[in-house]
């Protein structure tokens, strides 16, 4: 139920719960994009209160935690270069992203919601797949990426795939569409990459999934309209229960490798994703990130996939 009635009752009926408290992540390592505020940083407080031995916290303006800028193809290739040098990386929850209501281009010249939530996304991605698959391997352990995406990927034309270069098509002001398109475009464009990802790995190596946190209070809509305040009131979950719905894809969800999570249980995707058309597109979104990530950011190891 991707509509409008099916986002309501599940707003309103759904509670998230958090993980068991008798779970124990004890001994396991994680790392968590975005996680100095909102649905990340309650995620984070999650974990670590299930016992996670080592947590690693990857913000913009670094203190005492990792650096990483999904503006920077430099800031992501040092960031996996680092996570290689990890004793064992778990869990990586890919939660950092942007909303931006209005065109605006990013420090790597495109535009900033498909450069943040997509090919930052993917590039940090395809850095971490090879610390995870060497714990997965030495440990004989198993290891999970999650990518965190969002419902709205059911509620958009995408009027831009039928480009013949879809991510160049969006670089154009012209294609930015109205109200919230372009950011929910780049929320599926998170789904098509998680899923061919998946294709690409085999879970033994590392579990890929991706997840939908719920509608939540969060910095995220800080540059909506003022109504969106209204529809928090009536509708939003709390940065606790969304990041309690990060939490569960990342851990817990059994035979989840290149689903979608939602509501925490395993869900389908939009329509269109489903779609003979969506596969096609698929493939054709993970080419050009690749072609594209081997032309602007080519120190990212992408030994595993391509
Ligand atoms: N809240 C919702 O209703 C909702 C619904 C569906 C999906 N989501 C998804 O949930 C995820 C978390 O969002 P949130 O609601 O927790 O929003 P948030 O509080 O605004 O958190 C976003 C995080 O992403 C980081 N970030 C932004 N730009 C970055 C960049 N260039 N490089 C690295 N990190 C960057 C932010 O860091 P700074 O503080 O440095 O900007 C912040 O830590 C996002 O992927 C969002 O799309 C949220």
């Amino acid at each position: 139920m991707g509509g409008f009635l099916g986002f309501v009752y599940r707003q309103w009926t759904v509670k998230p719960k958090p993980l068991p408290p008798a779970l124990s992540l004890s001994g396991k390592t994680a790392l968590i994009t975005g996680a100095n505020s909102g649905l990340g940083l309650e995620a984070a407080r999650e974990l670590v209160s299930r016992r996670l031995s080592r947590l690693i916290i990857a913000v913009r303006d670094p203190s005492k935690v990792w650096p990483l800028d999904h503006d920077s193809y430099e800031s992501i290739a040092g960031f996996g270069k680092r996570t290689e040098k990890l004793e064992r990386l778990d869990y990586a929850l890919l939660n950092a992203g942007v909303k931006m209501m209005s065109y605006e281009k990013s420090a790597l010249g495109h535009e900033t919601n498909v450069q943040i939530n997509h090919l930052g996304t993917s590039a940090v991605s395809l850095a971490v797949l090879p610390a995870l698959n060497k714990t997965s391997k030495k440990f004989n352990t198993s290891t999970r990426l999650t990518i965190v995406s969002s419902e709205g990927h059911f509620w958009i034309p995408f009027k831009e795939r039928t480009a013949s270069n879809i991510l160049m098509h969006m670089d154009d002001p012209k294609t930015f569409g109205t109200q919230q398109q372009r950011y929910y475009t780049s929320k599926l464009l998170n789904v098509l990459w998680t899923r061919e990802l998946a294709s690409k790995i085999s879970p033994e190596e590392v579990v890929v999934n991706t997840v939908n946190p719920g509608f939540c209070y969060s910095g995220l809509h800080r540059h909506s309209a003022s109504f969106i305040n209204v529809f928090l009131w009536l509708f939003a979950w709390t940065p606790e229960q969304g990041g309690s719905c990060l939490t569960d894809a990342l851990v817990r969800q059994g035979g989840s490798h290149g689903a979608y999570v939602s509501e925490q249980r395993l869900t389908a995707p939009s329509p269109f994703v489903l779609s003979p058309e969506g596969a096609t597109v698929q493939k054709k979104i993970w080419s050009e990130t690749i072609a594209l990530l081997k032309q602007e950011a080519p120190a990212i190891d992408m030994s595993m996939v391509a």
